[in-house]
């Protein structure tokens, strides 16, 4: 951004456009922000640190869900024990007020006996936004070292036959052997980082070979996905798609989609490797394309009902993510302005503003619509991604300084 530019919007929005002005860690597209979608963001923002102040004191386990606009938890953390401690570290980051900053590393701590767990794929989820950024914030060795300890656990999750990292199940138990899930791309760059803090490639080359593999099946034509591909365990032969949280094998569950090209994007930063940023561009393009006017995904992109069905905010969340930084990497403007739209839509219709009675910050939330379970409802996922989202947005560099948004 030019001299002149910062002047312009200085200006134009006063301290409200200060942040946004802040040197980008990596290249940004296009900063410029109308001043109304900054004003929009930046209230949100506002919203969301005060409902995580206002809640947090009586927070004593992992959100998960909510049942009637209350916290449900998790004693274990489940998938998501990440992204209460991720919230927390983005409200610091935010608000500089350190009961965040406490809060964020009691929470963290209770995760210390998941990495030890080699029953799920889902440790990225896990211990990246919770311990890699308590290190990167802290520099206390303790979150390096579990976050490299929670890598060994997942590598040992790779088939080596079929070249993929199995989603789900025990690694003793045959059923779900060889299934793959789209998901699974969001939790490759705990294995990066690994690589990077110990010099050891082993954790790279398995994230580069699960990627691979999961560009070489995954995407159609269309640049839609399926949830699950299915291989032979054995053979590591691929047998073909799949949905568990999908409507079908052929259908595009939005947020699989999102996690999809997020996960694209941050391989192709980790990596260099330009085919998996030209399978991002594929993944995030069919996403653009299927999003109704409303900026608000519906929960499957080819639903029966869409796009007239249940809707999906997490989706969304996740996706302007993934936009922000498609559109650093690549530098093209029109991925930023998608997300700008996601960002300010989703603050603008899906936050709990009205409600007194609501814990969570994002509501319209789908978990599993084929289980009927979780229709939306608001889902801690889709509090941390609005908020590092916005954060991107306002706060670049102390974004960076969390989660790493540098390329090789
Ligand atoms: N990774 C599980 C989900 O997105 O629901």
């Amino acid at each position: 951004m030019s001299v002149s530019r910062r002047t312009v919007l200085t200006t134009a929005a006063g301290a409200a456009v200060v942040g946004a002005t802040s040197t980008p860690a990596v290249a940004a597209a296009d900063d410029r922000i109308p001043v109304p979608a900054l004003r929009t963001l930046r209230a949100a923002a506002d919203y969301a640190v005060e409902k995580v102040r206002t809640v947090a004191p009586s927070v004593t386990a992992f959100p998960v869900g909510t049942k009637f606009e209350k916290w449900v938890y998790s004693q274990n953390g489940s998938w998501v024990g990440g992204f209460w401690p991720g919230t927390l570290w983005m409200a610091w980051l935010h608000t500089e007020d350190h009961a965040f900053r406490s809060w964020a590393m009691a929470s963290a701590e209770k995760l210390a006996p998941r990495q030890y767990d080699t029953g799920t794929h889902d440790l990225g989820f896990l211990f990246y936004p919770s311990w890699v950024t308590a290190w990167r914030l802290t520099g206390d060795d303790v979150w390096r070292t579990g976050a490299i300890r929670a890598a060994d656990s997942l590598i040992q999750r790779y088939n080596p036959r079929g070249h993929f990292i199995r989603a789900w199940g025990a690694l003793t138990d045959p059923k779900n052997a060889g299934r793959v899930i789209i998901d699974t791309m969001m939790n490759l760059d705990l294995l990066a980082f690994a690589s990077r803090r110990t010099g050891d490639a082993k954790y790279l080359d398995i994230a580069v070979e699960h990627a691979r593999t999961t560009q070489r099946v995954f995407p159609r034509p269309d640049g839609s996905t399926p949830h699950v591909f299915d291989f032979d365990p054995d053979s590591g032969a691929p047998i073909g798609p799949n949905t568990v949280q999908g409507y079908s094998p052929t259908s595009c569950w939005s947020r699989g989609q999102a996690w999809g090209l997020y996960g694209f994007t941050t391989m192709y930063r980790r990596t260099g490797n330009a085919e998996f940023l030209a399978t991002a561009r594929r993944l995030a393009d069919f996403a653009v394309r299927a999003l109704t006017p409303d900026h608000v995904p519906v929960w499957d992109y080819r639903a029966p009902q869409q796009p007239h069905d249940i809707k999906d905010a997490s989706a969304g969340a996740i996706t302007a993510c993934g936009l922000l930084d498609l559109a650093a990497a690549t530098g093209r403007r029109s991925y930023r302005e998608v997300a700008l739209r996601l960002l300010t839509a989703l603050s603008e219709t899906c936050l709990t503003t009205n409600s007194a009675r609501a814990e969570a910050v994002v509501a319209r939330c789908t978990r599993h619509r084929p289980n009927e379970d979780g229709i939306e409802i608001s889902l801690p996922y889709a509090d941390y991604y609005l908020l590092e989202g916005i954060l991107r947005v306002l706060r670049p560099k102390d974004v960076d300084r969390a989660i790493d948004l540098s390329s090789v």
